[in-house]
């Protein structure tokens, strides 16, 4: 079988379409793992199956659930009422979110379980997570060095904690109240700023009880121990971080018309739309309505003459993953594009800020990196240039699209990772007529 090295996009005539997004990553990592924290059978719809979640399927598995797909995107998970030792070592692949939660759930019980992840998850700080888990008791040796996976992780026996976030992330909180489950008393994360809930509402929909006080901008959750997950239906909505690459495409490509339908609008999640919008973009949301616990609507881009904004540094947490694909379009914008505060990017599948930075100015785009953020200078972009992603599917994301409007090419590496969070990228993008061609080795 040959393999596809590279793809490359090229200056596309109007897309024109309507389309849906893939399910909610998020959602499909916390629908599979609570599914196996709790008693009984937990039905999903609409699970993203990308490689990301799969890994995270084969995890819970070797804890002891039962999982079964019974049909696209249909999932069936029976789970114990709790994590027993694997038989091996657990392996989440390229997902962040996968080993982060599961840490924090299986700090809960009385195992022992090693983590570990490719290449890139293995160059990511973890003891933002294993850090407060071991102040509540958790033990972890790292197998090689300190603060990256492989990590040995053994649990249960847990004492609570009140812990204080400095940064706003969704998934320090949700290792934390998972492995609050366990504990003996209140658990409580405070956040300065709020990120991402869905930790806190998909447990409510698993009969856990999860207290919410406001703070300022942001909240402090807590949630008592001793509490037991009940299997129950999940559906999962279309993730906006990935309907943002066919709408932006839809925004840069003159002509265009681009219809992506089921995108969850939690308002924690749709600081991009936002942010186009104060971009001049021509956006619209049609058909809201509630599904799976969540707002979710029809989201309409139209090709819009953008212009650059300097993006509020309080909106990062609810677009941390988007500035990447906001680059890309800020790249066709008259002026300047602002986005600070965001040096969470440079820790994520890799260093955003620098892989954005470099494929953009390799694509004659003007870029200003500075150490917690970057400013693009929009106008014709040339394109061009083969870009090096480090394996981030969102780096080669954003690349294609931004070919589809450049005045020549643009190539990606790597694009199989494209289906961490992605799978059918290429074929939605060529359905509204996008030029995206493959190549193979
Ligand atoms: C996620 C939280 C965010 C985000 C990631 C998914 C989650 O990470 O970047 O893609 O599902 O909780 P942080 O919690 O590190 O900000």
């Amino acid at each position: 079988m040959p393999t596809t090295t590279h793809l490359t996009a090229r200056r596309s005539p109007a897309l024109i379409g309507v389309t849906r997004a893939p399910g909610d990553k998020s959602m499909s990592h916390r629908a599979m793992i609570f599914g196996a924290m709790a008693t009984g059978v937990t039905e999903i719809e609409g699970l993203l199956e990308g490689d990301d979640v799969l890994a995270t399927a084969r995890a819970v598995e070797a804890f002891g659930a039962t999982v079964e797909r019974l049909g696209e995107g249909r999932w069936r998970v029976t789970g114990q009422g709790g994590f027993r030792t694997p038989g091996g070592v657990i392996d989440c692949g390229n997902a962040g979110t996968g080993v982060r939660l599961l840490m924090g759930a299986a700090a809960g019980y009385p195992i022992t379980v090693t983590f570990d992840g490719d290449a890139s998850l293995r160059k990511r700080p973890m003891k933002r997570v294993t850090g407060p888990l071991a102040d509540m008791g958790a033990r972890f040796e790292w197998q090689a060095d300190d603060d990256r996976l492989p990590v040995a992780v053994s649990g249960g026996g847990l004492t609570v904690i009140d812990y204080v976030q400095t940064v706003a992330s969704a998934q320090i909180k949700s290792a934390i109240l998972l492995a609050g489950l366990n504990a003996d008393g209140v658990t409580t994360v405070t956040e300065p700023e709020k990120s991402r809930d869905h930790t806190e509402r998909m447990l409510r929909a698993f009969g856990v009880e999860v207290g919410v006080l406001p703070m300022g901008e942001g909240w402090k959750v807590s949630l008592q121990g001793g509490q037991s997950l009940t299997g129950t239906a999940v559906a999962v909505p279309g993730d906006p971080s990935s309907a943002a690459f066919p709408l932006a495409a839809g925004l840069v490509v003159p002509g265009s018309v681009v219809t992506v339908e089921g995108v969850m609008l939690n308002a924690l999640r749709t600081g991009l739309f936002e942010t186009w919008r104060e971009m001049g973009a021509d956006l619209t949301i049609a058909n809201r309505r509630m599904a799976g616990g969540e707002e979710v609507g029809d989201i309409t881009a139209r090709h819009s003459a953008l212009k650059g904004v300097v993006v509020p540094e309080e909106r990062a947490a609810s677009m941390i993953d988007e500035y990447p694909i906001l680059a890309a379009t800020a790249a066709f914008a008259e002026g300047a594009t602002v986005m600070r505060g965001i040096g969470e990017m440079r820790v994520k599948e890799s260093d955003r800020i620098a892989l954005m930075a470099a494929g953009l100015q390799a694509c004659g785009v003007k870029v200003e990196e500075e150490p917690e953020g970057f400013t693009v200078t929009g106008g014709p972009v040339r394109g061009g240039a083969t870009v090096t992603t480090h394996g981030d599917h969102r780096i080669a994301m954003s690349h294609l699209v931004l070919g589809l409007a450049a005045d020549e090419a643009v190539t990606v590496d790597e694009p199989g990772m494209i289906a961490t969070s992605f799978p059918g990228f290429v074929e939605l993008m060529q359905g509204l007529g996008a030029i995206v061609e493959t190549g193979d080795a």
